[in-house]
């Protein structure tokens, strides 16, 4: 591994793309600072360029270079980073962070992972870097390297960190005034936002000019797939949640038989990715509980359902 994270940091000095694990999912990296690189990201990603993208920074000093604070971004960042709070800040004017990662607005999203191969990047790099989910926009995020894009494993050199550990993005906020905002529910929950921030909404704009990335349809299989069904049609696989009565002819895969959402989550991408390349003619997937991380869980399903 030690040899295959310098080959990356050489490849991401050079302006190339570097696939890497997170403590949420696999990211899609290149150098924040770096136009063309950027721009390489958009492309193999077939990501619009008006939907921003997250920058991967050190350490808080690095981020307090670039980057305006107040109070309440200062609470977040002490209780969270490193880890999977995403949080939208504002750009200083000397900052060197391309204005490509937000399709020249100010505001940036910025995290410090938890995890030890990307932190080992980042400690080798004097930039930070600008990374997505590594999949092809729209599609399902990626949590192991065999569920890989054949597309992008192919063309971009990737680092195996093994199995996410989370499983879910990173919760997207931004802070207006003293009030957090969650833009994209994330491993982070409302409910434990909350508890550090008692004045946290979940914004009900999640498809709006702010964050287009959010927009419905997202995180998608490429078999159509029912959410909370009471039944399994004939011919559909069954993506499963704790102990029920649900059966399908086809094929069962089980979030957590025991009903606990941190596996659920964990499971959720990968389970997914092996429904979908099945021969079943749809997925079905059983009610979750709309809660703490269910609340993550539900708000993927629905939009990998939508039909728009
Ligand atoms: O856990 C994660 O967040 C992963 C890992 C690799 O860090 N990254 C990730 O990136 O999920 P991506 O690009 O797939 O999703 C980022 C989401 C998008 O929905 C995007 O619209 C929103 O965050 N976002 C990023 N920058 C933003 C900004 N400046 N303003 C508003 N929304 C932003
Ligand atoms: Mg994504």
């Amino acid at each position: 591994m030690k040899t295959k994270i310098k080959e990356a940091i050489k490849i991401l000095k050079n302006g190339g793309l570097v696939i890497f694990p997170t403590e949420t999912v696999y990211g899609l990296g290149a150098d924040a600072t770096n136009d063309l690189a950027i721009e390489k990201l958009y492309k193999i990603k077939n990501r619009p360029i008006n939907n921003p993208i997250i920058c991967h920074f050190k350490n808080l000093k690095d981020i307090e270079i670039n980057f305006e604070f107040n109070d309440i971004a200062y609470e977040l960042a002490k209780k969270f980073w490193p880890g999977p709070l995403t949080l939208i800040l504002k750009k200083k004017n000397n900052s060197k962070v391309s204005q490509l990662v937000s399709n020249k607005h100010k505001l940036v999203g910025c995290r410090i992972p938890n995890n030890t191969i990307a932190q080992e990047l980042l400690n080798n790099l004097d930039f930070p870097i600008a990374a997505p989910s590594a999949n092809i926009s729209t599609k399902l995020s990626t949590t192991k390297i065999s569920q890989l894009s054949s597309n992008l494993k192919k063309n971009v050199f990737y680092l195996d960190g093994g199995d996410s550990y989370y499983g879910l993005e990173s919760t997207v906020v931004n802070i207006i005034k003293n009030k957090v905002n969650i833009l994209r529910l994330g491993s982070i929950t409302y409910e434990k936002l909350k508890q550090i921030i008692p004045n946290t909404i979940i914004s009900n704009e999640q498809s709006n000019s702010i964050s287009p990335g959010l927009e419905k349809k997202h995180y998608s299989p490429n078999k159509p797939i029912r959410i909370n069904i009471e039944k399994v049609l004939e011919g559909e696989a069954l993506l499963n949640f704790s102990t029920n009565q649900l059966k399908s002819d086809k094929m069962e895969l089980n979030l957590s038989l025991k009903g606990d959402l941190n596996e659920a989550s964990k499971n959720l991408y990968n389970y997914m990715h092996i429904l979908d390349n099945s021969d079943c003619i749809g997925i079905a997937v059983a009610p979750i509980p709309n809660e703490n991380l269910g609340k993550t869980i539900n708000d993927r399903l629905k939009r990998a359902s939508s039909n728009n």
